[in-house]
C-alpha cells in the first residue's frame, strides 16, 4: 500500500540514546570526582503489573548509567505511616539523590501525601507542588519528567514555539497541567482541554503543536490535525495483538502533521531520560557541583 505519511517521525526512542550517552560519561565522571554515584531510591507499593514494568525499566535504565538505584518493593497493604518513615528516612539519606514513587498506589494511601513528604530537593519527577510552583513562577528547579521530555522532542524540530498555538489534551497532575506550564514559558500560547470540555475538534484544528496525553485511544482523530502541525502523543494503550498505540490516530494524523512522535519510541523513552536527568541534577546539587 502506497504510504501517504508526509510527517517527519519524531525519534524519541534516537533522541534518548543520544541523551542517555552524554549522560552516561557525566555521571562517570562526577563518581569519579565525588567519591560516589548518584543514587535513585524507587518505592513501589502493590503489584500492579504495569508499574511493575515501568519500575524495572527505570531501574535498569539507572544500572545502565551508572546511578545506584535502591528498590523498596512493598506490599498492597503498606501504611501510609509506614510509607512517611521510609520517605523520611531516605530524604536523610547521603547516598539518595532521587526518590520516586510509582503511581498509582493502592486506595487506602494518599498518594498526594507522599509526594509532599519528599524533599523537594530530590523529587526527580518534579511531582511536589515546590517544583510545580517553581515552574509556574517561571523559576524551574526539578521538572516532571513526561512534559519535560516532550519540551526536548519539541527541540527537536528547530522551531520556535514563541506565539505556537497550543492544544494539551488532558489535564492530569502528572502530564496536561505541568506540560502547560512549560509551554507557557518557552513563549507558546496555551489551552488545555480536559473531560468537560466541549468541541474538542474546534481546539485541535487550529493548534500548531497537539499534545495528546487523556489516556483515551484514538480519541484525536488525523482529520482534526492542522497541515503541518506538529503532534506529540503521550498515550499508551495495549491492543489484543499485543501492540502499544497512542491517543492520536497515528496514521491518518501522520498524513497532515509536519512532525509526529510514535507509540512506542516517541515519548515514552523520554519520560525515564528525563528521570535519570533529573537524578544527575540532584545529585549535582547535592554534592555542590551545579
Ligand atoms: N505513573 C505514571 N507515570 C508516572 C511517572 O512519571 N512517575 C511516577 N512515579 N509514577 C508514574
Amino acid at each position: 500500500m502506497r504510504s501517504l505519511m508526509s510527517a517527519t517521525i519524531l525519534d524519541g526512542k534516537a533522541l534518548a540514546a543520544r541523551m542517555r550517552k552524554t549522560l552516561a560519561d557525566e555521571v562517570s565522571e562526577l563518581t569519579e570526582k565525588h567519591g560516589r554515584a548518584p543514587g535513585l531510591a524507587v518505592i513501589l507499593v502493590g503489584s500492579d503489573p504495569a508499574s511493575q514494568v515501568y519500575v524495572r525499566n527505570k531501574k535498569s535504565a539507572c544500572a545502565n548509567m551508572g546511578i545506584e538505584s535502591f528498590s523498596h518493593d512493598l506490599p498492597a497493604d503498606t501504611t501510609q505511616q509506614h510509607l512517611l518513615g521510609l520517605i523520611s528516612e531516605l530524604n536523610a539519606s547521603p547516598k539518595v539523590d532521587g526518590i520516586l514513587v510509582q503511581l498509582p498506589v493502592p486506595n487506602h494511601i494518599n498518594p498526594d501525601s507522599l509526594i509532599e513528604a519528599i524533599d523537594p530537593g530530590k523529587d526527580v519527577d518534579g511531582f511536589h507542588p515546590y517544583n510545580v510552583g517553581r515552574l509556574a513562577a517561571r523559576k524551574p528547579a526539578l521538572r516532571s519528567c513526561t512534559p519535560y521530555g516532550c519540551m526536548k522532542l519539541l527541540e527537536e524540530t528547530g522551531m520556535d514555539l514563541h506565539g505556537k498555538e497550543c492544544i494539551i489534551v488532558g489535564a492530569s497532575n502528572i502530564v496536561g497541567r505541568p506540560m502547560a506550564l512549560e509551554l507557557l514559558l518557552a513563549g507558546s500560547t496555551v489551552t488545555i482541554s480536559h473531560k468537560f470540555t466541549r468541541n474538542l475538534c474546534s481546539h485541535v484544528e487550529r493548534a500548531d503543536i497537539v499534545v495528546a496525553a487523556a489516556g483515551k485511544q484514538g480519541l484525536i482523530k488525523g482529520e482534526w490535525i492542522k497541515p503541518g502541525a506538529t503532534v506529540i502523543d503521550v498515550g499508551i494503550h495495549r491492543l489484543e495483538d499485543g501492540s502499544l498505540t497512542g491517543d492520536v490516530e497515528f496514521e491518518a494524523a501522520a498524513e497532515r502533521a509536519a512532525w509526529i512522535t510514535p507509540v512506542p519510541g516517541g515519548v515514552g523513552p523520554m519520560t525515564i531520560t528525563m528521570l535519570l536527568a533529573n537524578t544527575v541534577d540532584a545529585f549535582k546539587t547535592h554534592v555542590g557541583d551545579a
